[in-house]
């Protein structure tokens, strides 16, 4: 047993963080399993790494809770969302989820601040560097995208995207490593 280390409202955010990130990668596999009846074979396989990730951020918060001596409950997970229309509304889509979830990443750290929980704030920066990652790494998938369609979704070279997106990482560049 643990002593608590983290406040009884701090545990409470980070449990609903725990199960928002279990949400987002069950948004992403529902996203992937569209894709892939969709007949975009890379796509798909993108949003499965994807999802695998949320995944994984799902369990460092877990593994955080409990080891400063809360207790990580796992809670229902919402329903994901209908599916996209298109590949563009699914990315754009994958665009608002991730800004969404930057924002409640933020509110942590914010309350962390509040508390001088210097352990949560420190923890917290990671999930703030690689909301800056995710963003920008859908930030470049929609301009793959436009530059595909060229503003025209029935003439899109849809073939190429896909099959760039099978191969594409899961992080991208931030300005913060960038080296002349
Ligand atoms: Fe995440
Ligand atoms: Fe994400």
């Amino acid at each position: 047993m643990k002593t608590k280390r983290i406040s009884t409202k701090m545990e409470k955010a980070l449990n609903e963080q725990m199960t928002r990130e279990a949400f987002q990668a069950q948004v992403y596999l529902s996203y992937a399993s569209w894709a892939e009846v969709s007949g975009f074979a890379g796509i798909s396989a993108f949003l499965f790494k994807h999802s695998q990730e949320e995944r994984q951020h799902m369990f460092k918060f877990l593994e955080f809770i409990n080891d400063r001596g809360g207790r990580a409950k796992i809670a229902a997970i919402d329903a994901p969302p209908a599916d996209p229309k298109d590949i563009q509304d699914c990315l754009q889509k994958t665009l608002q989820h991730e800004i969404d979830n930057s924002k409640s990443i933020d509110a942590i750290v914010n309350l962390a601040l509040e508390e001088k929980d210097w352990a949560t704030f420190n923890f917290g920066q990671w999930f703030v560097r690689e909301q800056i990652e995710e963003e920008t790494l859908v930030n470049n998938l929609l301009d793959k995208y436009q530059l595909a369609a060229r503003g025209n979704e029935k003439t899109a070279n849809l073939y190429d995207l896909d099959r760039d997106m099978s191969a594409a990482p899961q992080d991208a560049p931030i300005p913060r490593d960038a080296k002349l």
